[in-house]
């Protein structure tokens, strides 16, 4: 690959900020203090990020909420023309978009996957998503097809995309696809495509990954687990002979003492825990998806903390320790989240940040 993406920068444990294009960001929570998706909040966090060296900015894909009385995610901007605009007004970070197979065709998201990297010097990112949920596709006329097959769709789409950006001019008569005399102009600065990350945990969502995805988004629920999906996801990876990176999510409370980072937790992920929007995720994603393991659906504070992933909860040594500890597993890096990124990342930034500098994971900024 060519091309100076942040993705594959100098940073032994990469960071990147997960799902603030969307209301409520990570949490599934009614506390007020959650995150409103404002664009200028978005605008002030991204440029923060960019700052402070994250490597990628990844947005949800998401058409509908959760139902129930507030309607949890059901605002969220879209990410192509998001990426576009976050493009402008960053200057070093990955941008990535998040795209379903089913509902955005391969042509279109080559060219405007191609436009993004223009925008932004070769900085353009794409997560592709196979999808989990029938309403929202509903919304498209679109069928959730079985699982597997989603996956089959995933492979072809992904071989028009990559082709197109390879510089092809050809017809395609698939299963899912048909295209005529296809070919995108400009390709992009990246070369031969840009990088890839796959947000799908099931068997099949792994062997996808090892042929279309530079990153593998995991979803370990807790160190234990980090270290056997590590192995099981090399394993696969192993037989297809690519093998992809690795990357978490994780939810950050971050404070000065663990007693105030653990009350500020449970105010918003249990008392405040919407759930009515949990139940709904949690039965959508159990009917349609093997991403998240089951043990973890039971754990309710942690899904309305931030949806089922890592909670990194404490004081600025614990959460760096956390880190740490993800990256000895086999972790090429995790997106954190914060139940209000503009108001909690600048201390992440002061406070974590020189911890995971001071341990060689990653480096200062330059000229900071
Ligand atoms: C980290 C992560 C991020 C995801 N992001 C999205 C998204 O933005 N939109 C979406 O519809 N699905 C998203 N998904 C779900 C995928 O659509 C995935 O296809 C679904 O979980 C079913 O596949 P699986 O059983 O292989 O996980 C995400 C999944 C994970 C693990």
């Amino acid at each position: 690959m060519t091309g100076d993406n942040p993705m594959f920068g100098p940073n032994d444990f990469k960071l990147g900020i997960w799902r603030m294009n969307c209301e409520g960001g990570l949490a599934i929570t009614k506390a007020p203090e959650r995150w409103r998706a404002k664009w200028e909040d978005i605008e002030a966090v991204a440029k923060m990020a960019d700052a402070a060296g994250f490597e990628l900015i990844l947005p949800l894909a998401r058409w509908r909420g959760y139902g129930g009385s507030i309607d949890n995610a059901a605002l969220s901007y879209e990410t192509l023309t998001q990426g576009a605009a976050l493009a402008a007004i960053t200057e070093n970070t990955s941008i990535f978009v998040t795209v379903h197979v089913a509902l955005v065709h391969p042509v279109f998201a080559a060219k405007a996957v191609a436009t993004i990297d223009h925008v932004s010097g070769g900085r353009a990112g794409l997560n592709i998503v196979c999808g989990w949920n029938q309403e929202e596709f509903d919304m498209f006329g679109a069928e959730l097809i079985d699982h597997d097959r989603r996956y089959d769709q995933g492979f072809e789409w992904y071989d028009i995309f990559a082709r197109l950006l390879a510089g092809e001019r050809f017809d395609h008569e698939g299963e899912f696809y048909s295209v005529k005399d296809a070919y995108t102009s400009p390709v992009t600065v990246q070369r031969p495509r840009p990088v890839t990350m796959s947000a799908g945990g099931s068997a099949a969502g792994r062997a996808f990954a090892a042929k279309a995805a530079d990153f593998l988004f995991a979803v370990p629920r807790d160190l234990d687990h980090a270290r056997q999906l590590v192995s099981e996801i090399e394993e696969t990876s192993s037989q297809a002979g690519r093998h992809a990176g690795i990357f978490g999510i994780s939810h950050v409370v971050c404070r000065e003492t663990q007693e105030e980072a653990e009350e500020f937790y449970d105010y918003y992920a249990v008392e405040m825990a919407d759930n009515e929007a949990l139940d709904y995720w949690v039965g959508a994603k159990q009917a349609t998806s093997g991403s998240v393991p089951d043990e973890v659906f039971r754990q309710r504070r942690r899904v309305a903390g931030g949806h089922g992933s890592v909670p990194l909860i404490g004081t600025p040594d614990k959460v760096a320790a956390d880190l740490v500890e993800l990256h000895k597993a086999g972790f090429a890096g995790t997106t954190v989240s914060f139940l209000d990124f503009k108001k909690e990342l600048p201390f992440f930034v002061d406070r974590v940040l020189p911890l995971l500098e001071e341990t060689g994971l990653r480096r200062p900024v330059s000229g900071a």
